[in-house]
């Protein structure tokens, strides 16, 4: 069997993968949540995820029943960009700055000024962005410098967790893409930005590609897990990586359009492409000599789970679906935008609100569930509006995630796309992804590609229907965010 484990934010996930890649046991196991002193901070204790991990890893054996289990191989994937910092004997030093952390927009401005926004993009691919580790670095410098002056190694949050297994110090390209540290194209650490960031390279842990075996269980980490002591461990991929590779998307013209708490549109391609203007993440891939470019939307299933929580607590979420689906495309011209945690792409303002628009006394309950069902569509199409911008193929587009599991959203998706949609017979997230790496770097399939090609199946293709009402809506909805900057920029 192999084993992946997604360390994610909610919680972290561990699966049982056989080499057919059916799914034979999982378990999760909840962390302690966010911690957020102020607005817009989020922060979260390593120890904790460790603490998670070995749960999920006895949870996933239990599960998967009495009989000797032979774990051959482990993967690890997780939240990507989150800060870990280490002192020199490994000890954590404070908690770690995450990936939604918005606090850092100072120093992306002070990077930004000192490097050059171009520049930025030449060495790294990528602007400075609040959720990139470097920013969070940065501003622990600022207002930490005791603890800035202690640290030894740095670290995204499943390397933590593979640190404490193996007692190694290892990243993969697709993790360190989002570090803001690393020479994208190249596929190495960029001395020119650590430099100017004034962060010593010797911090960074070492580099692999993804499938690589970077690490060994060492006799503590299979005290506390109850794997094998040697048991080999790849290095695996970010969340998104893993993701993209559980669901197939290696190829030029192959897409995933992922809807859980934020919404991913992710493609591969076989060179990095750069957006002149930054509003793409350009990333090395989780497979050696791939690239993909994604955009982002911060609140997109949170969109729905808001709108639940605060105007409708005591319906389930089949309830308000089943009431949106009776609403015509369009919803009658009341829209979503759904920038409830500022946006990403294609904006890139942490600043940015949310706003329901064109409210008639005629809006139903109804309406309002589809219009930010269609909202969270539109914010995903701005991707793809990106991707035709830049010349970046869709072939396919796979579904993910929350959106992918009713046939309203679904359905909504390919309107709003214009492009058919496919569901995969499984679709299980990036420890899937990740158990997938570990096998092939242990040698069970011979390439990410084999890998993928004998596990990943698709079961259904949807075609668009109503793509002419959709087209009119979208181009409303663009209209939407610049006015609402006019109102709420400070
Ligand atoms: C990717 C990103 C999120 C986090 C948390 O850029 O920020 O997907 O990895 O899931």
């Amino acid at each position: 069997m192999l084993l992946g484990i997604d360390v994610g934010t909610g919680g972290t996930r561990a699966v049982l993968v056989d080499h057919s890649g059916q799914v034979k046991a999982s378990f999760a196991s909840e962390h302690a949540g966010i911690h957020s002193e102020h607005i817009g901070w989020a922060e979260q204790d390593p120890e904790d995820w460790w603490r998670a991990a070995r749960e999920a890893i006895a949870g996933a054996m239990a599960a998967a029943g009495p009989g000797e289990i032979q774990v051959e191989a482990v993967g690890l994937t997780g939240q990507m960009h989150g800060c870990v910092m280490l002192d020199a004997e490994g000890q954590v030093l404070r908690p770690a700055l995450i990936w939604c952390d918005q606090r850092t927009q100072p120093q992306c401005d002070w990077l930004t000024d000192k490097i050059g926004f171009e520049r930025l993009i030449e060495l790294t691919c990528n602007p400075a962005l609040p959720n990139f580790t470097l920013t969070k670095l940065l501003w622990v410098r600022e207002h930490q410098p005791q603890i800035f002056a202690r640290i030894a190694h740095v670290l995204c949050p499943k390397d933590y967790v593979r640190h404490r297994m193996t007692g190694e110090f290892a990243m993969d390209m697709q993790e360190a893409s989002g570090t803001l540290l690393l020479d994208v194209t190249n596929r190495r650490w960029s001395a020119e930005m650590a430099e100017a960031a004034g962060i010593p390279m010797h911090w960074l842990p070492r580099l692999f590609e993804g499938p690589e075996i970077c690490a060994r269980i060492n006799a503590t980490g299979a005290q506390a897990t109850g794997l094998a002591e040697g048991t080999p461990v790849a290095a695996g991929a970010g969340d998104q990586g893993a993701g993209a590779v559980g669901m197939g998307i290696l190829a030029p013209g192959s897409v995933s359009a992922t809807i859980g708490t934020s919404g991913v549109v992710f493609a591969a391609t076989d060179s990095p492409v750069k957006d002149r203007l930054g509003r793409l993440h350009t990333f090395c891939h989780a497979a050696p000599g791939r690239w993909h470019v994604m955009g982002v939307t911060n609140g997109a299933g949170l969109s729905l789970r808001y709108f639940r929580d605060t105007f409708a607590p005591d319906s389930s979420y089949d309830a308000l679906t089943a009431r949106a689906a009776e609403i015509p495309a369009g919803s009658d011209g009341l829209m979503w935008a759904p920038y409830l945690f500022g946006e990403r792409t294609p904006h890139l303002d942490p600043n940015a609100r949310a706003a329901f628009v064109g409210i008639t006394a005629s809006h139903t309950q109804g309406h309002f569930v589809r219009a930010v069902l269609e909202g969270v569509a539109f914010s995903l199409r701005d991707t793809f509006t990106l991707f035709e911008e830049l010349g970046v193929p869709v072939k396919a587009i796979r579904l993910g995630g929350g959106g992918a599991r009713g046939p309203l959203w679904r359905q909504i998706q390919a309107d709003v796309y214009g492009h058919s949609v496919d569901l995969l017979a499984a679709e299980e997230g990036g420890a899937f992804g990740a158990a997938l790496l570990a096998g092939t770097g242990i040698g069970v399939w011979k390439s990410v590609e084999a890998a993928c090609a004998a596990t990943v199946r698709v079961a259904e293709t949807i075609p668009p229907i109503d793509v002419p009402v959709m087209n009119e809506a979208y181009k409303q909805y663009r209209r939407i965010y610049p006015a609402l900057h006019e109102i709420t920029r400070s």
